[in-house]
């Protein structure tokens, strides 16, 4: 198996390269990223000098960039901007990298040819639901610029199936967490948060529901999709584990400890308040299932946390600290402990 993987210098693709090169030890690894602010080499230090991976630094956008990597068996594209509140701030990258770049890889593919074209998304592209949970069938309904791009991205990898042949498959994860993840999303930043003794920010009420998904097990379904999914299906990913903001805040200060308070600061316009999948399409299709129950997941992830702390504080420096004073610091100053 010759796989292109996109944005494998990220957190989920950096988790998926590690299990790839662990696990299918025949199979040869061309990892594309463009090292944006999320993608950092250090997330693939457990692989360094594996003869059976390549890096190249490279946008996915960049269309004889792209072609120049094939022939290839397989693509997976994780590439994408991923951060809902950046995609709020500033739309337009999300276009460029999660729309024409899932499209030129799209069409790199189908000029070229390969066996499986995995395109990684979400659940945000069926927006919120208040009760009863998302299957593969229902509408599509994003509701911030990152979904809705992400959305964009799945109908363009279904039209290429319907129209072209292309044998397309399409995973929808609910919200991952793990190891090396970027501490602008909730449980690092709540986790970082906590180890430094700052306050943890939570949205409006923190009353939102999130369905938790160990990263492991995430990349576990995509690895089975690629080998047993049936080109055309779309296949929830969810961790079974739904939670409150205000729940995870609390887990996170449990495990902790210190002197860290929950501050609830003004809500993220248009916040979704609650995403929920039914996975019984993959169970039943991939044999897939989640295996890390969420409480011992928090716990393995705030270790990993606690052990890393130069891979953080690297992290929380620099681009990303100016970001955080100017997103939270007068949001924060004004808050109110919950
Ligand atoms: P991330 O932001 O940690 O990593 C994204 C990676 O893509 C980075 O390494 C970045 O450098 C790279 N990248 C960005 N633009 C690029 C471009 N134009 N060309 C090449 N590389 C580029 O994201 P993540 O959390 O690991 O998410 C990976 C994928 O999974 C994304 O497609 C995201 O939409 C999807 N997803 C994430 C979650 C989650 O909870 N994090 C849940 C469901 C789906
Ligand atoms: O559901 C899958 C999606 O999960 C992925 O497609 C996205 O790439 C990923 O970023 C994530 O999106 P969310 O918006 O759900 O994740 P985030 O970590 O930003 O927020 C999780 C919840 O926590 C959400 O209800 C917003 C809230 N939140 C987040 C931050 C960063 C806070 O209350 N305070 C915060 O500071």
């Amino acid at each position: 198996m010759r796989l292109l993987i996109t944005g494998g210098a990220g957190f989920i693709g950096s988790a998926f390269v590690r299990l790839v090169l662990s696990e299918r030890p025949d199979w040869q690894v061309a990892n594309l990223d463009l090292l944006t602010y999320a993608g950092n080499l250090e997330n693939l230090e457990t692989v360094e000098g594996h003869p059976h991976h390549r890096f190249v630094r490279g946008d996915i956008a960049n269309r004889a960039l792209v072609e120049s990597l094939f022939p290839v068996d397989a693509v997976v594209n994780f590439a994408a901007e991923s951060h809902v509140d950046r995609s709020i701030q500033d739309p337009e990258r999300f276009l460029a990298t999660n729309v024409l770049g899932t499209h030129a890889l799209l069409d790199a593919a189908r000029q070229k040819g390969l066996s499986r074209f995995v395109q990684v998304s979400t659940d945000e592209v069926y927006g919120s639901i208040e009760k009863g949970l998302f299957t593969e069938d229902s509408p599509l309904a994003p509701r911030s610029p990152y979904s809705a791009s992400k959305a964009a991205a799945d109908h363009l990898c279904l039209a290429y199936h319907h129209t072209y042949g292309l044998p397309v498959l399409i995973t929808r994860s609910s919200n991952n967490y793990g190891p090396y993840q970027f501490p602008e999303k909730l449980i690092p930043l709540l986790v970082t948060n906590a180890l430094e003794g700052k306050d943890l920010p939570l949205y409006g009420d923190g009353e939102n529901v999130r369905d938790w998904l160990f990263v492991e097990d995430n990349c576990r379904g995509v690895l089975a999709a690629l080998e047993r999914g049936r080109p055309g299906g779309v296949y929830n990913l969810g961790g079974g584990a739904q939670r409150t903001n205000r729940e995870v805040a609390e887990a996170v200060r449990r495990l902790v400890g210190g002197p860290s308070r929950v501050v609830l600061i003004p809500d993220r316009p248009g916040h979704d308040r609650r995403y929920a999948l039914d996975c019984r399409h993959a169970r039943r299709e991939l044999g897939w299932r989640p295996t890390t129950d969420f409480e011992a997941g928090l716990a393995a992830t705030v270790a990993w946390y606690r052990e890393h702390r130069a891979w953080w504080e690297r992290v929380k420096s620099g681009e990303y600290r100016r970001y955080y004073e100017a997103h939270y610091g007068p949001a924060l100053a004004a808050g109110s402990p919950a």
